[in-house]
């Protein structure tokens, strides 16, 4: 057996690699993206090596996650179940597609990853993998082997010679690119509590971010980001320098239960300072060119879509159905909108397109028959209250 891993370099992947050496007996190539966790790549191959990789591969993935994952999905203004930006779980079918790349270019017949039997990840992975090869073999050692608490992978850790952290300085399991950091576990699981401040890694305390408002203006171009106050930046770039901007603000903090795919709650913190300025930046340009009809349909597949998305079904024909769908609406969504950012809020307070715009403040003053003649309103109201009347007329009947 050969198997392609996804591997971070951090405790759990790196046991996994040495089980599925060991206990598999497979051969194992590593892989790890970077899609702006924030960490420092450099060491894992050497890492991996050790650990009993026969290879490893380092890809740069924060174009390509930006461009073909988040912004589709902005598009959607897709949140799941009215909260959750969804960073994790759009992050997933990305790693998934490199690793299947690696696994048909290596010739390796299995891929194994580190999530959990109980969570939503392992779906994300595996529905990614058997979308590329229908017949791949999967390996999840978190739903095979009997390492089930952490002295037990400590303990296994220690046999095999990998170094295990002596203190670990975050007891929470967190998840992190681009997009969002999230929070899971350890304190978190009182639902009643709340996130200890140094927890927080993108963003500012609300509290403690500037007594000044700073104002961003974001252009788009059919439904995507382009600029930030006039600078062109990739898509990589720009959500990063959102981020930013978000954090100093103190913007995009969640704290949150949340229905997983396999049937459990769970409490999940989590910090979206570009997203959140970036899907209030959306919505200004699309309140302005975007049709009310078109608008309405597409905000009721909004919880649909982000259902897809959070369930693992990014290869799946009813996400590509509902893509194409939205992409047609946002051919109009082109133009600029001003957000005002200030302690842990953002807030459209200008929106404007020189192309597609709806909004015409001459309407109100044209000549009365040309565009809009309010006698008109008069039928219009009386056929739309035909039914009103027809059942206040039964009950009184009755
Ligand atoms: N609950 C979130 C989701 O399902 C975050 C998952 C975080 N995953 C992780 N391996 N830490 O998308
Ligand atoms: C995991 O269980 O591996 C992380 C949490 C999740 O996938 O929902």
């Amino acid at each position: 057996k050969k198997a392609v891993l996804a591997y971070s370099g951090g405790l759990d992947t790196s046991i996994i690699l040495k089980w599925l050496v060991e206990e598999y007996g497979c051969e194992v190539i590593a892989f790890a993206a970077d899609l702006g966790q924030g960490e420092e790549l450099d060491f894992i191959p050497e890492k991996a090596k050790k650990t009993g990789a026969s290879k490893c591969f380092i890809e740069d993935l924060r174009e390509e996650f930006v461009r073909d994952f988040v912004f589709p999905m902005f598009r959607a203004n897709a949140i799941y179940e009215g909260r959750y930006f969804l960073g994790t779980s759009i992050a997933r079918p990305l790693i998934a597609k490199k690793q299947m790349e690696i696994a048909l270019a290596e010739g390796a017949d299995a891929v194994s990853h580190g999530a959990t039997g109980k969570g939503n990840d392992q779906v994300r992975f595996e529905l990614g993998y058997y979308h590329f090869d229908p017949s791949i073999h999967v390996i999840a050692p978190w739903r095979e082997w009997d390492l089930n608490s952490r002295s037990a992978l400590e303990a296994y850790a220690k046999k095999h010679g990998i170094p295990v952290p002596t203190s670990k300085k975050f007891p929470w399991s967190s998840d992190r690119n681009l997009l969002h950091i999230s929070f899971e576990g350890d304190i978190l699981e009182d639902p009643w509590a709340e996130a200890p401040e140094e927890m927080y890694v993108l963003s500012t305390r609300p509290e403690d971010a500037p007594d000044q408002p700073e104002f961003v203006e974001i252009e788009f171009k059919n439904g995507d980001p382009v600029a930030i106050n006039g600078e062109q930046l990739s898509p990589a770039n720009l959500l990063a320098k959102l981020n930013e901007l978000g954090g100093k603000h103190g913007i995009g903090r969640i704290d949150l239960m949340e229905n997983r795919y396999v049937g459990m709650k769970s409490r999940g913190v989590y910090e979206t300072p570009g997203g959140t300025i970036l899907e209030e930046a959306h919505r200004g340009v699309e309140s302005i060119t975007m049709d009310r009809e078109v608008m309405h349909l597409r905000d009721s597949l909004i919880p649909r879509y982000a259902e897809m998305v959070y369930n693992g079904y990014w290869f799946a024909p009813e996400r590509e159905a509902l893509q194409t769908l939205i992409d047609d609406t946002q051919k109009t969504v082109n133009g600029m909108a001003r957000v005002k950012l200030y302690k842990g809020h953002c807030r459209v307070v200008g929106r404007k397109s020189d192309t597609d715009s709806l909004f015409n403040v001459e309407f109100a003053t044209f000549e009365a028959d040309e565009v809009y003649n309010q006698a008109d309103a008069e039928g219009f109201i009386k056929l739309n209250a035909l039914r009103l009347r027809i059942r206040s007329m039964m009950n009184k009947k009755a």
